[in-house]
């Protein structure tokens, strides 16, 4: 099944409260950019926000952390059970630590693959997981045009979860659009973020009916 997660850092960022009870029916929940200005150039939101959004919405958050030290970020946030909390392999020596926390909180644990990391890096982690998250942008930044290598690696991790006979799920992030988001579900991505997609467009509700519709 495909789930759509509107990213928040593509919405107006003086209305985001506006931004999620206009879409919180019509999507899963709402994915959120947190970049500290070291993992990444961008800064976004600190701990203090993400608990507020998640106050203002009645779906789980998804925090996609772009930070230095996910541990200490992690201890600051209060979330729903079931939030999705993504980090970058790069972030940390001790992957399985970090999963061990975000499943202590109640939390679904998301390890993030930016376009240079390759898939075998994950390989040992995979059953640890409740999704991989394929980036299809650099992080950094909303906006940017998907890159289409990432098909590859999504059709290929697909084939490895089939082999091993996990559960998680794949996710995908960024420069998903209407144009591409048909060959991203056939390759197997199923938790989708959508940015500009769908805050670009003057009806935010229509374009996100319209993304579900082409995946089905
Ligand atoms: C990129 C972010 C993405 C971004 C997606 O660093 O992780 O979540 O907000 O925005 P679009 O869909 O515009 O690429
Ligand atoms: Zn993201």
């Amino acid at each position: 099944m495909l789930s759509l997660y509107p990213s928040l850092i593509a919405a107006d960022q003086l209305n985001l409260k506006d931004a999620i009870s206009n879409l919180e029916k019509w999507c899963q929940g709402f994915h959120c950019d947190v970049m500290d200005n070291h993992f990444v150039p961008n800064l976004t939101w600190g701990a203090p926000t993400v608990n507020a959004l998640d106050q203002a919405t009645e779906k789980p958050l998804w925090v996609h952390l772009m930070v230095t030290n996910p541990l200490g970020m992690l201890k600051q946030l209060e979330l729903k059970p079931d939030s999705l909390l993504s980090f970058h392999f790069e972030s940390t020596r001790d992957p399985e630590e970090v999963i061990n926390r975000i499943k202590e909180k109640k939390w679904r644990s998301s390890l993030v693959l930016s376009p240079k990391t390759t898939l075998e890096a994950s390989f040992s982690l995979l059953h640890l997981l409740d999704q991989l998250l394929i980036m299809s942008v650099e992080p950094g930044a909303g906006g940017q045009a998907f890159i289409s290598d990432s098909l590859k690696k999504i059709e290929h991790l697909a084939a490895k979860r089939a082999e091993l006979n996990l559960p998680f799920t794949i996710g995908v992030d960024g420069g998903i659009n209407q144009q591409n988001i048909a060959s991203v579900c056939s390759a197997g991505g199923q938790e989708l973020v959508v940015g500009t997609a769908v805050f670009g467009q003057r009806d935010r509700i229509a374009a996100l009916e319209k993304l579900y519709k082409t995946c089905e």
